[in-house]
């Protein structure tokens, strides 16, 4: 069952609704929303009894934006269209052009959705899609709860999306929960993290949970540290603007990267029910220790690229991006160390690190167990054993290998180090998928497991914050601090190599 109750269908077409999208002119709109519908529909799971109504301030009207969509879809589809599929979607399609502020396109609005309640038989079920800047969710919701489009009553439904970036520290993230929940209830919102759409990032709950040989050793008996990486090779491309008051941290980490920890880290939910799961993720966030100004400087490292490499091509720094300041002090890296306060993890540390234009594009999170006793090999030409490391690999390659020692096979006793490997897509084939698939389908049946709580959200702001702090304070002196194309700068590798160790080598 999900939150409202209501059954979860098993593979059947959500129930009949309007989906609204603000911002329905913006880059989000035609690479991923749209292609994202039509794989619903080509999957059947899109509602027979179902509508798009796309509002921007654009100049569009329903014809031009259908037009502009169907010049565009072969861009990003992720599949060959059936034509007769997409027309189907492109006519169930409209557009209202109007500024977010002005009430009266709201009304516009309201009755362009009544108008597809009739003609589509929706019912009075509503989602609204906010694929806008940040700035704007506060009064888009204050617009929508004065137009009463908001209203849940006669068992109709009404839910709002919200993309990210949530909030840009702890008080703006609680100033815009504040203002959302003055119109909505909580279970009316659904704050979306696309890593969330991630088959593997899905699988990690299962993988632990569903088979019983993982989960005894999960813990700090048996894992001496957590790494996580969310590289990627590009750099900024043409986001400087966001980007500069963003920075690498606000942009990955309280919301990607701290999605991967709490999956990792979570005690077993009692079930898959959205508050059960989520509580355990919030638990985890709990549990982080707060740093202190001390712990800033000494375990959250940050970086920013300079003139380097992607490939073979010579790649800009940083600072001469377009919209980037020459003295941009934005870090484009972060690596930090975190510490877990409770029973399963003490003393075992989590590192994690994201970048731009770091050596390629990988996300992972490897797991390191403990070493073995040396004694037994003290008297073998083997000079150290290889602890075990369990991998899971969120992209660009799918999958899971688990590494072990083996004797090389010969007279002298020698060991090498082997994988088992699971490849999602040799296993399964890969499904086409923009990622955003089962996020709306959730969204459309009431499931709000995979999307982030009020709560769980503030908790991540409350652990970075004092980085913001301190960093705001303190200026980089060093930026740039490393070349397009390497790993981070030198003090990533040293914040390992003071706990003896080092950060994996992505394959
Ligand atoms: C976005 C960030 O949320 O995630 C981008 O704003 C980043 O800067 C992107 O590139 C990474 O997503 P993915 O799915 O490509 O790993």
């Amino acid at each position: 069952m999900s939150k409202n109750g209501q059954s979860k269908p098993n593979n059947q077409p959500a129930g009949p609704c309007v989906m609204v999208i603000f911002g329905a002119s913006g880059d989000l709109t035609r690479r991923k929303l749209i292609p994202a519908l039509y794989n619903l529909a080509a999957a059947n799971l899109l509602p027979s009894r179902f509508a798009i109504v796309g509002f921007a301030f654009d100049p569009l009207t329903t014809e031009s934006f259908r037009k502009q969509l169907n010049d565009e879809v072969q861009s990003f589809e992720t599949a060959a269209l059936d034509p007769k599929l997409w027309q189907s979607i492109l006519e169930r399609t409209f557009y209202i052009q109007g500024d977010f502020k002005d009430p009266a396109a709201f009304q516009q609005l309201k009755e362009k959705v009544e108008q597809a309640d009739l003609d589509y038989h929706t019912e009075g079920n509503r989602f609204f899609y906010l694929a806008v800047a940040p700035g704007f969710f506060s009064e888009i919701v204050k617009q929508l709860g004065q137009a009463g489009l908001v209203q849940q009553q006669n068992g109709h439904w009404s839910r709002v999306i919200i993309e990210k970036p949530f909030g840009h520290d702890l008080d703006s993230a609680r100033q815009l929960n504040a203002d959302i929940k003055k119109v909505l209830d909580e279970s009316q919102i659904y704050r979306i993290d696309h890593y969330l759409g991630k088959e593997t990032v899905q699988n990690i709950m299962v993988f632990r949970f569903g088979n019983s040989i993982f989960e005894p050793i999960w813990n700090r008996s048996f894992i001496d540290h957590v790494q996580i990486t969310a590289a990627e090779s590009v750099g900024v491309e043409h986001r400087g603007a966001y980007y500069e008051r963003a920075g690498a941290l606000r942009d990955m980490v309280p919301n990607h990267l701290f999605q991967l920890v709490t999956l990792t880290a979570m005690e077993p939910p009692v079930s898959f029910e959205a508050d059960a799961v989520r509580q355990k993720q919030a638990e985890v966030l709990h549990a982080i220790q707060p740093s202190s100004p001390e712990d800033v400087l000494q375990n959250m490292v940050r970086g920013q690229y300079g003139a380097g490499a992607e490939g073979t091509q010579p790649a800009l720094g940083y600072r001469a991006e377009p919209n980037v300041a020459p003295d941009s002090a934005t870090e484009t890296f972060v690596a930090l160390k975190l510490s877990l306060d409770n029973w399963r993890w003490a003393g075992v540390p989590f590192y994690l690190r994201t970048g731009k234009r770091l050596g390629k594009r990988v996300t992972e999170i490897a797991i390191q167990f403990r070493r073995t006793p040396f004694v037994l090999f003290r008297n073998t030409p083997i000079k150290e054993l290889q602890p075990n490391r369990l991998l899971i690999q969120i992209q660009p390659n799918e999958g899971i290998s688990l590494s072990f020692g083996a004797k090389v096979p010969g007279p002298v006793m020698n060991l090498g180090v082997v994988k088992m490997d699971f490849d999602y897509a040799r296993y399964f084939g890969s499904a086409p998928s923009t990622g955003y698939e089962r996020l709306l389908y959730d969204c459309m049946i009431g499931d709000a497991t995979l999307f982030q709580r009020a709560d769980t959200l503030e908790a991540a702001w409350k652990i970075l914050q004092p980085v913001l702090d301190v960093w705001s304070a303190l200026p980089p002196r060093n930026f740039p601090n490393y070349a397009a194309g390497s790993w981070g700068p030198p003090e990533a590798e040293a914040l390992l190599a003071r706990d003896g160790r080092e950060w994996r080598e992505p394959d």
